[in-house]
């Protein structure tokens, strides 16, 4: 069967290479506004999306993670915007994990869609787990006790994606 969400969710791949122009407004808010619309536990809505494009904060956060990986390299690939989604702390929802990486999934697959590479960047959970994180998320207004889940690296792709690895045997099964 084959239709363009199907088509989309197999071409998707993880782009570690942009160019330094940045993405339209109309882009940044079609990506942002798929990541909204993504299911949550309860209909919650729990988690909390953080567009970057300034300078600073852009360099603040990329020491930030570097810090975490232990290296000096730019973990989101020199992407002119960085989307960072926060959720509640698991024991204070349940699904606050499983919410935030539904979003995730949401805005890489419509970053592909509007012809935007991304790809998941980890480490927010420590990042943002400091002082200086949670000074970093009280600077973004965001209510306290929220926990830094993963990121988006977004932006042009600067050459051709890779194809898929073959899947896995086996990975799915039916039983009927
Ligand atoms: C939970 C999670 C964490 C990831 N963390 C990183 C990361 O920190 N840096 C990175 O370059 N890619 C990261 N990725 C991207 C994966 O490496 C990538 O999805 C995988 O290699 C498959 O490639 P594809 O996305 O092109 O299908 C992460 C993906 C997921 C789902």
């Amino acid at each position: 069967m084959e239709n363009q969400v199907l088509k989309a969710l197999k071409e998707r791949r993880s782009v570690r290479k942009y160019k330094a122009e940045q993405i339209t407004d109309a882009e940044l808010t079609a990506v942002l506004e798929a990541g909204t619309y993504a299911a949550t536990g309860k209909g919650l809505q729990d988690p909390w999306i953080v567009a970057v494009q300034n300078e600073e904060i852009k360099a603040q956060l990329i020491r930030m993670n570097a810090e975490v990986m232990g290296t000096t390299g730019n973990p989101y690939y020199d992407a002119p915007t960085i989307v960072l989604v926060f959720a509640s702390a698991p024991e204070q929802w349940p699904n606050a994990l499983q919410d935030a990486s539904l979003v995730l999934g949401n805005m890489m697959l419509a970053a592909h869609a509007v012809g935007l590479g991304s790809c998941w960047i980890n480490r927010e959970l420590q990042m943002f787990s400091t002082d200086e994180g949670k000074a970093l998320m009280s600077r973004f207004g965001l209510p306290d006790g929220l926990i830094g889940v993963g990121a988006l690296s977004l932006g042009y792709a600067d050459g051709e994606p890779r194809l898929a690895k073959p899947r896995k045997e086996n990975y799915y099964r039916i039983v009927k």
